[in-house]
C-alpha cells in the first residue's frame, strides 16, 4: 500500500491516534520497512530527501495573526519540521490574510480559521500553538492552551503584569510543556557572544548594566488622529478583543499595534522592550532565576485619561545581587539603545546589528572568551520546535520569560507609587507595601478569569 493512502486511511482515525500514526509511519521510513517495500515506497514521500514526512510534523496554529502573528506565520511555514492546521484571530481580515497564505503555501484550502481559541485548542490533533495577541490577552490564551496540552511558543512580554505571568508559569509547568518566549535575540550571534563574554569575565567583575529602550509613542497604525469614537468595524469582534479589559468605545488608536499605548492593554515602551534587552541583560549576568532586590524610578506621562497613557520618557533604577546596578532608560540619549555591562575591566555592548567591546580583541572570532558557552541556536522557531520533539527546555522558557519581565514591571509600579520599591526575588513578591503590591495584578472584566 503506498504511503499516501495509509497517510489518508490514518487520518480517519481518531485524532488520539495521531501519536500511534507517526509512530506507525516512523516505522515505515525506518531502514528495515524500507527493504520490505523496496519497489512501492519512494524516499520523497517518506521525507528521506531532507524533508519531514507529513506525518511526523509538528501540528501548528498561530493564535492572533496581526502585525507578530503574521511574522510568525512567515516564520514557521519556512520550517519543514511544521505543518500548519489553523489560524485564530477576532478580526476577520486579519484571519483570512493568514489562512490565504498558509494555503497558498501548501497548494490547498485545508487551513482552519478560528475566532475562538477555546474551540481551537479543543482539537486533539494539535500539538503546538504560537501567541501573539496583545498582552493583556496572553495570561488567557496561554493558561489555556497549557491545560488543552499544547506545546507553547508566545510572545514577549510574558504577560501584561507579574500575577498573570506567574499564573502562566505555574500552568505551563503543571502540563509539562514544551514554553519558548519570543525573546528571540537570544538566538542570534552577536547577543550570544555578548552574554558568552560577559559570564566568562572578560570585562572584569561588572558593577554596572545600561539598557537603552525606546521612548514615546510609535504610531504603528498612523492613528493618531483616529481618537474619534465610532462602531466597530464589522470585520472585528471588538468586544472579544477588549476581554479581560475593561468595557470601552471603540476607535482605531485604541485596537491593533497601538494598543500597547494604554495601560489595560499593554506596558508602553519599557514592558514592550523589556523582554528584548532587559531580557540579554539577564542571560549575560546568568540572572534568569534571579531578580533585582530594589527598583526606583522617575517618568514622563501623558495626562492618565488619555487613552494612550503610558510613560513617555522613562529611566528605572534596579538593584542586583552581587552590587550591580541595572539602569533601563527610554529617552536618555547618554544611555545607548541595547545592552551595554560595564566591569572592572572594561565594557560590552550589543544591540541589534552592533557589538562593541573596549577591547576590540574580544570582538575577534578566534578570542578565547573563556569555559563557559551559552548555547547555539538553529534559529529561535526551529530551536522551538526541535525542544517539542525532544522535551529539552528551550532558550527562553516561560520561568526566564518571567524573570526578564519583573523589573519592567516593577518599574512601572515604582513609577506609579512614586517610591522605591523592595523585592524579594526568591519569594518573588513586594515588600511591606500594600499599595504596590495591589499593583502586581489587575481585576479582569467578569467573566473572564484565570481558572
Ligand atoms: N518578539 C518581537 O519582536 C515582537 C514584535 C512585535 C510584537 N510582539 C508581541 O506580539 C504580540 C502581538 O503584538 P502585535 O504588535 O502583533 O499586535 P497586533 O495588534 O498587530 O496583532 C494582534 C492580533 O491579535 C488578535 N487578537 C487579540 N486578542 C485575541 C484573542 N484572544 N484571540 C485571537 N486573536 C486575538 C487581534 O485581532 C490582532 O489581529 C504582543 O505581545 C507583542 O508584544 C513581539
Amino acid at each position: 500500500m503506498e504511503v499516501a493512502a495509509l497517510e489518508t486511511r490514518c487520518d480517519m482515525i481518531d485524532s488520539s491516534l495521531m501519536s500511534h500514526r507517526r509512530k506507525f509511519l516512523q516505522s515505515l521510513a525506518a531502514p528495515a520497512a524500507a527493504a520490505a517495500f523496496p519497489t512501492i515506497v519512494k524516499a520523497s514521500a517518506l521525507g528521506l530527501e531532507g524533508a519531514v514526512p507529513p506525518s511526523d510534523r509538528i501540528t501548528l496554529a498561530t493564535v492572533g495573526v496581526g502585525w507578530m502573528g503574521g511574522g510568525h506565520v512567515d516564520e514557521f511555514l519556512k520550517l519543514p519540521a511544521a505543518q500548519y492546521i489553523a489560524v485564530c484571530d477576532f478580526d476577520e481580515t486579519h484571519l483570512t490574510q493568514a489562512k490565504s497564505k498558509i494555503d497558498l503555501k501548501y497548494g490547498n484550502q485545508s487551513c482552519a480559521a478560528y475566532h475562538a481559541f477555546e474551540e481551537l485548542f479543543s482539537r486533539r490533533d494539535l500539538d503546538a500553538v504560537s501567541i501573539a495577541v496583545p498582552d493583556h490577552w496572553h495570561g488567557m490564551v496561554a493558561t489555556a492552551a497549557a491545560r488543552a496540552g499544547k506545546d507553547i511558543y508566545c510572545e514577549k512580554p510574558l504577560a501584561h503584569n507579574f500575577a498573570e505571568g506567574q499564573a502562566m508559569v505555574m500552568e505551563a509547568h503543571r502540563h509539562n510543556r514544551i514554553w519558548q518566549t519570543g525573546s528571540w535575540q537570544r538566538s542570534v550571534e552577536n547577543f550570544r557572544r555578548g552574554c558568552e563574554l560577559v559570564r566568562n569575565g572578560v570585562a572584569g567583575r561588572i558593577h554596572t548594566v545600561e539598557v537603552g529602550l525606546p521612548a514615546g509613542h510609535t504610531d504603528f497604525a498612523k492613528t493618531a488622529l483616529q481618537t474619534e469614537v465610532t462602531a466597530p468595524p464589522p470585520t472585528l469582534l471588538y468586544d472579544r478583543w477588549l476581554g479581560p479589559a475593561p468595557e470601552a468605545p471603540y476607535c482605531p488608536a485604541r485596537v491593533h499595534k497601538n494598543w500597547r499605548w494604554n495601560y489595560w492593554y499593554g506596558g508602553g515602551q519599557l514592558m514592550d522592550w523589556v523582554g528584548h534587552h532587559v531580557d540579554i541583560a539577564h542571560w549575560g549576568l546568568d540572572f534568569d532565576n534571579s531578580g533585582p532586590s530594589e527598583v526606583e524610578g522617575s517618568g514622563d506621562f501623558p495626562p492618565r485619561d488619555a487613552l494612550w497613557n503610558t510613560a513617555t520618557r522613562y529611566k528605572i533604577t534596579c538593584k542586583y545581587p552581587r552590587d550591580i546596578t541595572m539602569i533601563i532608560a527610554g529617552g536618555y540619549p547618554e544611555i545607548r539603545s541595547g545592552t551595554k555591562w560595564i566591569g572592572s575591566n572594561g565594557w560590552i555592548w550589543v544591540d541589534r546589528g552592533k557589538f562593541e567591546t573596549s577591547n576590540p580583541e574580544w570582538l575577534k572570532p578566534e578570542f578565547d572568551a573563556g569555559p563557559v558557552h551559552l548555547p547555539k541556536s538553529p534559529g529561535h522557531y526551529a530551536q522551538f520546535l526541535e525542544c517539542v520533539k525532544s522535551r529539552q527546555k528551550t532558550l527562553t522558557p516561560s520561568e526566564v520569560a518571567l524573570h526578564s519581565a519583573t523589573p519592567g514591571w516593577l518599574g512601572n509600579i515604582a513609577m506609579f507609587v512614586g517610591r522605591k520599591i523592595r523585592w524579594d526575588a526568591g519569594a518573588m513578591h513586594i515588600l511591606d507595601d500594600a499599595e504596590a503590591s495591589k499593583l502586581l495584578r489587575r481585576d479582569m472584566r467578569a467573566p473572564y478569569q484565570l481558572g
